[in-house]
């Protein structure tokens, strides 16, 4: 599709950046005082407690450190300092997927974060520095427990509420956690499931570290409670105080961890620093939401993913906006939950991903027309590429044709977004990210570091270092400079690698042809094929697997295996037992879609895995790639016709 979408007038006029002659000023300003732009900014956005001496260290590259000796508290930034001017402003409105409100002022949040942070410090000992492990639903407690951990200085680290007890337990122990949070449940598809027995399991073995677990009443649900260890946080918050002084970070002090899957090894410990996240937080709502002081916005996302912490708590509410939080599923009692909801709470900017959009057009597409949804003025999309059908469904239907669609590219890497159009300036390209924000520095280039012509696929690079990026991963720092720093480098810098290919347009648009790595995507959320490889391969029928993506039309991609067995196991049956195995050892996310018994897979000589023929393959295309460099050439012959029922 090569039609160009203007946005709306009306709204560019309101609008922070208001044109793309704004939009190149800005970016001229970054070229010419890089450190000065983001020191003008970090002055104006941040409440600091104690000034920065210098704004950028490049001494220790990649370890970058940004305004460097400065002192501030990233809950003060999105709480009190707001009660000055909003303490009566809605900060959280909740809704449970039974209907139930809880409209949370910033007064009350304020008094809310405070007893959880001093029964952190009080009650479980927990200080400046220490590991909080969260295992929560989607409830406003999550949102507070993240804040009051940011209020004492803990660092948190927040495990999606649909990764199993293997995977609970692996993240507590690489963040060597004094406590866990969790909740006793919460609902889903109009019923309750419960959350507490699966801490119980995780910690059952190699959680010495883990002291205490405690636990949100949310369904008031019979559990099993450990004497001495696990403790009920309705019980025990009432008696805390209601004040407590925020600790003052420095500037680079975590402010949390959140894991995620790369192409090789266990999921990775994402640190992020405390002054450089916020400003980024602040920044892009700012410029890619262009949420103002009386708007209501609304993402999506669970808080377990980096979307969630960055769009639904500390982007927000560093604004002091209003957030809306969803427990449930969209589909809940039926397709137009969420149509519903930004009707009735007038919602004006609306954040989620391509895959629930697919599904909503799916299975809901004459929703949208029974609701009222003329509040909307921004509407985003974030995780994975969106299909122009998806695009324009989501632009007439949703947005009535005026809303101009933010098609987001980041990463939990990068803290916030990157490459996004700009609402009220950028001229959108359906599939296209369009343009790097102003201040970071991207480059497609090809694998010797050289610029990628027009239309041609390359490496998608940040080259400057910019203030919210990953300081390092938790634990290993030489990894953290592996996986995301080649022998590339831009004026003798390192240059930061996201995995991402990408190609630019004769305008120089920027669309992102997906993973350049054994990272897959479904439905937005990302999956390491090594990671779970080496989970199927505890079957003792598996002698062999390669896991790949397939294209799939609501996911995005769904994974697909190709096993080759010891013994002569149906297809059928090992896939169920291969699934079983993933819920247990990650969850249901990472569930295999399809699975094909293959006599080998395709290796080089030296022994390598040749997945790309596996995907050409999976993606139903003709192979095309030389297999002269095969180990066994014929192998993937046979595949080919296994895969077409020959
Ligand atoms: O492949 C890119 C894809 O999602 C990856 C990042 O995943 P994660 O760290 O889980 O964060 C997801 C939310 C930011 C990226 O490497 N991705 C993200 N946004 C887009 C995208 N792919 C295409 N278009 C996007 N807008």
């Amino acid at each position: 599709m090569s039609e160009v979408f203007e946005p709306n007038r009306e709204f560019s006029r309101q609008a922070r950046i208001k044109n793309m002659c704004e939009y190149k000023e800005l970016t001229h300003q970054v070229n010419d005082d890089y450190e000065g732009y983001w020191d003008k900014l970090a002055k104006e956005k941040i409440d600091w407690f104690e000034p920065y001496d210098k704004v950028l260290d490049e001494s220790d590259a990649p370890f970058y450190k940004w305004f460097i000796n400065g002192k501030l508290n990233v809950t003060h930034q999105c709480i009190g300092r707001h009660l000055k001017n909003r303490k009566n402003k809605a900060a959280i409105i909740w809704e449970g997927e039974d209907g139930s409100r809880r409209i949370i002022t910033y007064l009350l949040l304020y008094y809310r974060v405070n007893r959880f942070a001093n029964l952190l410090k009080n009650r479980f000992g927990i200080k400046k520095g220490d590991r909080v492990v969260l295992y929560m639903p989607m409830i406003p407690e999550a949102a507070f427990a993240m804040l009051a951990c940011a209020k004492i200085g803990a660092i948190h680290s927040v495990v999606f509420g649909g990764f199993s007890a293997e995977a609970l337990r692996d993240r507590i122990i690489d963040a060597d956690a004094k406590l866990v949070i969790t909740a006793d449940g919460a609902y889903r598809r109009g019923t309750p499931y419960l959350l507490k027995p699966i801490v119980d399991t995780a910690l059952e073995s190699g959680c010495e570290c883990c002291e205490n677990v405690l636990v949100v009443k949310r369904n008031f649900e019979d559990i099993d409670m450990i004497e001495g260890r696990d403790h009920i946080y309705n019980d025990l918050i009432k008696n805390e105080s209601q004040h407590c002084d925020p600790e003052p970070m420095d500037s680079e002090d975590p402010l949390f961890l959140l894991y995620t899957s790369g192409s090789t090894g266990k999921p990775k410990g994402v640190q992020h620093s405390s002054a450089g996240y916020i400003l980024w937080a602040q920044y892009t709502m700012e410029n890619v939401f262009d949420v103002k002081e009386n708007d209501t916005f609304w993402c999506t996302a669970d808080v377990g993913w980096i979307t969630g912490h960055t769009y639904i708590v500390y982007g927000p509410l560093a604004m002091g906006a209003t957030t809306i939080m969803y427990e449930g599923v969209p589909l809940y009692p039926d397709a137009g939950r969420w149509w519903n909801m930004i009707e009735e709470l007038r919602v004006n900017q609306f954040y989620t991903a391509p895959t629930a959009i697919r599904l909503l057009h799916k299975v809901g597409a004459d929703q949208p027309g029974k609701y009222d949804l003329s509040s909307l003025k921004v509407l985003g999309t974030v995780g994975e590429p969106i299909n122009p059908d998806a695009w324009m469904w989501y632009y007439n239907e949703i947005g009535g044709g005026k809303c101009s669609i933010v098609d987001t590219w980041w990463q939990t890497e990068t803290g916030g977004h990157m490459i996004s159009p700009l609402p009220g300036a950028t001229p959108i390209k359906p599939g296209s990210a369009t343009f790097p924000l102003p201040g970071i520095k991207a480059e497609i280039i090809d694998e010797e570091g050289n610029p990628t012509p027009v239309g041609e696929k390359g490496l998608l690079c940040i080259t400057k270092p910019w203030p919210s990026m990953i300081r390092t991963i938790w634990g290993d720092p030489q990894r953290f400079v592996k996986s995301y720093f080649g022998d590339c480098k831009k004026d003798g810098k390192p240059v930061y690698f996201s995995g991402d290919g990408a190609m630019y347009d004769e305008d120089g648009y920027i669309t992102i042809t997906g993973r350049t790595d054994d990272v897959i995507n479904v439905s937005g959320h990302r999956l390491g094929t090594a990671e779970i490889e080496n989970v199927v391969a505890h079957n003792d029928n598996v002698a062999e697997v390669a896991i790949v993506g397939k294209p799939d039309d609501i996911k995005g991609e769904s994974l697909f295996a190709y096993v080759v067995t010891k013994t002569d196991i149906e297809a059928d049956l090992l896939k169920k037992e291969i699934n079983q195995l993933i819920v247990k050892d990650i969850g249901p996310i990472a569930k295999i879609d399809a699975l094909l018994l293959v006599p080998g897979l395709p290796k080089t000589r030296s022994g390598k895995i040749m997945r790309r023929l596996l995907r050409t393959i999976a993606k139903s295309e003709d192979i095309t790639q030389d297999i002269s460099t095969l180990e066994d050439p014929s192998i993937i012959i046979k595949i080919e016709k296994l895969f077409k029922g020959e």
